[in-house]
């Protein structure tokens, strides 16, 4: 491990908060622009200037980077992506890397930086404030939902709401045609937008990476619901969901390319085929993919982003250095990255069992 302390560089801290650096990485996600335009509103409000970091730690290493003013965040509130760019460049690859993302934060004058990104991105932020005093702030943002210590990140409501269409528009055309319809959607290692997106959608069944499947049961529930006169069906089955360990139907080299951890996806034609040979009835796959991240945020999530990003603002203030904003209770509080990346936030039980009510 190689140690910088970043308060031994020459002009650092400087005087709080006069340049706040902003930068956001790992995966887009709807909600993004929100968060830029509320920290630079409220900062410009204190006469804080802001510097945008393109494509997440990449463009501070690169020195890649631009002034964010009132007018360059006009309008941008219902916009998806990121105004920034985004990458998934990993800032503690080497020291090199290390030494130029210092280098140019000193050159820019940059006070602090604010962070917003998902779990990697998070726990770099972590280890930059941990190993080398670098003052840091994050806020917590992905589709899945997978950040502990906050009950919402932003993007999940928008994926769900997408989701939710989709398995409301799947519904009529298998419906005309006596099909089943399978439905992957994403969520990392966890099944929060499979089990929401197929609670708000009406799905016949919900697979989820937390609760390993049996392939037997999920056939007997779509022909029992055929035997009931329920002539179609819809599964929503989450991209890291797995059978369990006694099913024999995956060969390793399947499960090779599905469970990838840089880039997971097929399970659902994988059971798209398994449940049309085990029930006979006919069935197609719809793999929803990057659809669920693109796209203007919903107003719940334009209304939690812009709150974490004044939040955010107010914790540079504050100097809270290596802690989060959060959404607990519907109160924005700070935690300690250390807590929010010690896991990832799983499957709620209680959600699980509103869902399993409907299954069938
Ligand atoms: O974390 C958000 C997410 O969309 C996951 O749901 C998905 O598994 C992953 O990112 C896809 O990542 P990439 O953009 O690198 O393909």
């Amino acid at each position: 491990m190689f140690i910088v302390d970043y308060r031994d560089c020459r002009g650092f801290p400087r005087s709080m908060s006069e340049r706040i650096g902003i930068l956001t990485a790992g995966g887009d996600c709807p909600g993004l622009n929100a968060v830029i335009r509320a920290v630079v509103r409220k900062a410009a409000a204190e006469q804080t200037e802001v510097l945008g970091i393109k494509n997440g730690w990449r463009g501070l290493v690169e020195g890649d980077v631009e002034p964010l003013t009132r007018d360059s965040v006009t309008g941008i509130l219902p916009r998806g992506g990121t105004i920034l760019g985004t990458s998934r460049f990993n800032p503690l690859q080497d020291q090199a890397t290390f030494k130029s993302i210092l280098a140019n934060s000193e050159r820019f004058g940059l006070s602090a930086l604010i962070v917003v990104g998902g779990e990697g991105t998070l726990s770099a932020a972590l280890d930059l404030w941990r190993e080398h005093n670098y003052p840091v702030v994050g806020i917590p943002k992905t589709i899945d939902n997978d950040i502990l210590g906050t009950d919402f990140t932003f993007g999940f409501d928008t994926a769900v709401g997408i989701v939710t269409d989709a398995v409301d528009r799947l519904h009529s055309t298998a419906e005309s045609h006596h099909r089943v319809m399978v439905v992957e959607v994403m969520g990392r290692h966890t099944g929060w937008i499979a089990a929401y997106g197929g609670i708000a959608g009406g799905a016949d069944a919900i697979l989820v990476p937390e609760h390993p499947f049996r392939l037997s049961r999920v056939c007997d529930l779509l022909q029992h619901r055929r035997d009931q006169g329920r002539a179609f069906s819809i599964v929503v089955v989450a991209e890291d969901a797995h059978p369990h360990p006694d099913e024999d139907f995956l060969n390793s080299e399947i499960t090779d390319q599905i469970y990838r951890h840089d880039r997971l996806g097929g399970i659902g034609t994988i059971l798209a085929n398994e449940i049309e040979r085990c029930t006979k009835i006919e069935t197609r796959v719809t793999k929803l993919g990057y659809v669920q991240r693109g796209g203007s945020p919903s107003p719940f999530d334009r209304v939690l982003a812009t709150r974490f990003g004044v939040k955010a603002y107010e914790m540079v203030q504050a100097r809270e250095w290596g802690y989060m904003a959060a959404l607990r209770a519907n109160q924005i509080i700070s935690i300690s990255l250390a807590e929010a990346v010690r896991d990832i936030k799983r499957l709620d039980e209680e959600i699980y069992r509103v869902a399993e009510v409907f299954f069938g």
